[in-house]
């Protein structure tokens, strides 16, 4: 006999390796309980070697899943493993989400939504200036760079200590992202209404470069995709400088929500309770 509350059941997971730290599960979980939805989201440690496996099971409906997210390592197998990647994840090369549709493996990546709307939700008017200045090359800034020059924003300038790596993204973004080497710093950030530091500077105790911020934009925002600790040593400097600031947590929050929405069918809200639930567990782990 047919089980119902089986087939009711919606499931999702993140796939990652290492995968222990993540809170998605518990941002996800946070909302299955408000919605009453009867669904689980788990974190699954899947190993390199056997991540294309593992999509083949999600694709054939052999893991029970209606999708989930993928993070590092994977992001970029499962791109190439997308039947139907969107647009977003096609220009980037890699995917964050995936969701099975008529038995094909759909990709996106909301690593920009969540980018921005963590910008638009903490400093609406942040993108004001028209100009902004994006610290490091790799695999978070390619997609929050992509995210800004969908914004609209006119002039978007990546610093990296590889610049090679940066022009990589400038020949991949177009004609708007302007690639430089760090000596261009102070030169770059004149009149800039945006600061985004993508790399882990002084996150390892190691010596950060003294950031002088005065030649951005009066009004400008300093923001860091690193949320642990929230107020990060780059975001410290800025504050003291009197810049505004946004920290990184709302940017995972937000990535979430459109993952949820696809596999759960509802859209979730980011809100100061859900940040309170991370905040809290992050000192829990601190
Ligand atoms: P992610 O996917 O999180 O962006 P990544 O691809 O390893 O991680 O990129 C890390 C970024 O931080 C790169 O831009 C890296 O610069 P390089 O491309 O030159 O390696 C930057 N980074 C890391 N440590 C740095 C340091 N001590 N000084 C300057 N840049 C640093």
């Amino acid at each position: 006999m047919c089980d119902s509350r089986e087939t009711l059941t919606i499931n999702a997971f993140v796939a990652g390796y290492p995968i222990k730290h993540s809170r998605s599960p518990l941002i996800h979980g946070h909302w299955l309980k408000q919605f009453g939805i009867d669904g689980s989201y788990n974190a699954v440690e899947v190993h390199p070697d056997n991540f294309r496996e593992f999509l083949s099971k999600v694709k054939s409906g052999e893991g029970g899943f209606a999708g989930g997210n993928v993070t590092i390592p994977h992001k970029e197998t499962a791109f190439q493993c997308a039947d139907k990647p969107d647009e977003l994840a096609t220009e980037l090369g890699a995917a964050n989400t995936i969701w099975v549709e008529e038995g094909n493996l759909c990709a996106t990546n909301t690593d920009g939504h969540g980018f921005i709307a963590n910008l638009d939700e903490r400093h609406p008017g942040w993108d004001r200036a028209g100009k902004a200045v994006v610290l490091g090359a790799g695999g978070a800034s390619r997609a929050i760079i992509q995210a800004l020059r969908n914004r609209g924003l006119k002039e978007i300038h990546v610093l990296n200590r590889t610049v090679e790596r940066a022009q990589e993204l400038s020949d991949r973004f177009g004609e708007k992202v302007h690639a430089h080497s760090m000596a261009a710093l102070q030169e770059t950030m004149q009149g800039a209404g945006l600061f985004v530091n993508t790399t882990s500077l002084g996150m390892d105790g190691s010596e950060i470069p003294d950031f002088d911020f005065s030649p951005l934009a009066s009004g400008a925002v300093v923001t860091d995709i690193v949320y642990v600790p929230l107020t990060t040593p780059i975001l410290k400097i800025a504050e003291q400088q009197g810049f505004a600031i946004v920290d990184g947590l709302g940017m995972l929050l937000h990535q979430a929500a459109p993952g949820f929405e696809k596999w759960f069918g509802v859209r979730p809200q980011v809100d100061e309770t859900l940040r309170s639930l991370i905040t809290a567990d992050m000192e829990k782990h601190a």
